[in-house]
């Protein structure tokens, strides 16, 4: 098998709060094959964005990246320095952050937003060649070149969010993240937005982690689902398996609450409330909520282990 473009071991990000310590991703590990579509999911607060910003070495104080190894193409992206990480970023690994869309500056034209990316990785660009690359860029998400000289206030939540993956585009990068695309985007818009990350991630050969809390419109958008706990990974396998028959208690949970049409849409969620990443329960951190839970699960912590090839558990009832 061909090498995977992320491979994450051991990866330890906490924030240090006056309370102790929010491990908010805990000893997480995991690849991502090349040109794959993988979902990271689970509840709020579960660590999925801190995961995000800790593969971009985003992640500002009281969070700290404690250990672990992000090999992107074999390259550990802890060991990089500051400029050589600045570098990476866009060009080899981009993120479009969550709430992206609104961190646009609503004052400063689409073009002008999109070069900043390109000019600050590649020197003595011509006008005309950025330009050039401008509508390009603006057309692979399915927007007219002339959105280039409007400003963000001017375009509807959609318009936005694609020129924000314009801009995670914009320099070819190997990984792209995006945390909650698509969430602030009603249904039918939501589709379409997916639809072009799609496509785009097909074309370019991309290997891309689409981190979502809805697991109807993961099922249809990715190849591979991560499903994430209270910082930890639960289970790992491809969308299809998972469906089909979801190994852990808690991905079962998931999946039972999607609405359907015998319950008119309505989310139901899942009972109980999620542990607290400061003073975690001991054991599974899911054996408070957990239907199946037996002795073990409040004494030992399961290991992410691989029950058949390419697909991870973490549970102790899982042989
Ligand atoms: N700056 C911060 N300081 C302290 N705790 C934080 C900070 N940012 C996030 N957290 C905590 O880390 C956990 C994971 O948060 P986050 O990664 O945003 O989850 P998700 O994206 O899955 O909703 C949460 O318990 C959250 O409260
Ligand atoms: S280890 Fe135990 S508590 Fe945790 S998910 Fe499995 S059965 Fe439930
Ligand atoms: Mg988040």
């Amino acid at each position: 098998m061909s090498e995977p473009t992320l491979r994450v071991n051991n990866l330890k990000v906490y924030y240090y709060t006056e309370r102790g310590a929010v491990k908010a991703v805990d000893d997480v590990s995991f690849d991502l094959g090349q040109q794959v579509r993988l979902g990271l999911v689970g509840e709020s607060g579960c660590g999925k964005s801190t995961m995000a910003m800790g593969i971009m070495r985003l992640i500002k104080s009281p969070g700290r990246i404690v250990g672990g190894q992000i090999l992107l193409d074999g390259v550990d992206l802890l060991q990089l320095s500051e400029e050589e990480m600045r570098r990476a970023r866009l060009s080899q690994v981009s993120l479009i952050p969550q709430g992206a869309m609104n961190s646009l500056n609503p004052v400063v034209r689409v073009r002008d937003q999109i070069i900043d990316g390109i000019i600050d990785h590649e020197d003595n660009i011509s006008k005309a060649e950025l330009d050039a690359r401008v509508e390009d860029v603006l057309r692979s998400v399915d927007l007219r070149p002339s959105v280039a000289n409007m400003f963000p206030h001017e375009l509807s939540g959609g318009m936005k969010q694609r020129v924000c993956v314009a801009i995670a585009i914009s320099l070819r990068p190997k990984l792209v993240i995006a945390d909650e695309p698509t969430s602030a985007l009603d249904v039918v818009v939501q589709r379409q937005v997916m639809e072009t990350i799609q496509r785009l991630q097909r074309e370019m050969g991309i290997s891309m982690i689409l981190i979502g809390h809805d697991m109807g419109l993961m099922a249809q958008s990715v190849e591979q689902l991560a499903v994430m706990y209270a910082g930890k990974l639960a289970e790992l396998a491809s969308t299809e398996a998972i469906f089909e028959e979801p190994l852990h208690p808690y991905t079962e949970l998931l999946i039972s609450t999607l609405p359907t049409l015998k319950t008119k849409g309505v989310f139901r969620g899942i009972p109980g409330i999620t542990p607290s990443l400061l003073d975690p329960p001991p054991g599974c951190l899911f054996h408070p909520r957990c239907p199946r839970a037996e002795k073990i699960c409040s004494a030992e912590v399961p290991s992410l282990r691989e029950i058949v090839p390419g697909r991870w558990v973490a549970c102790h009832l899982v042989q």
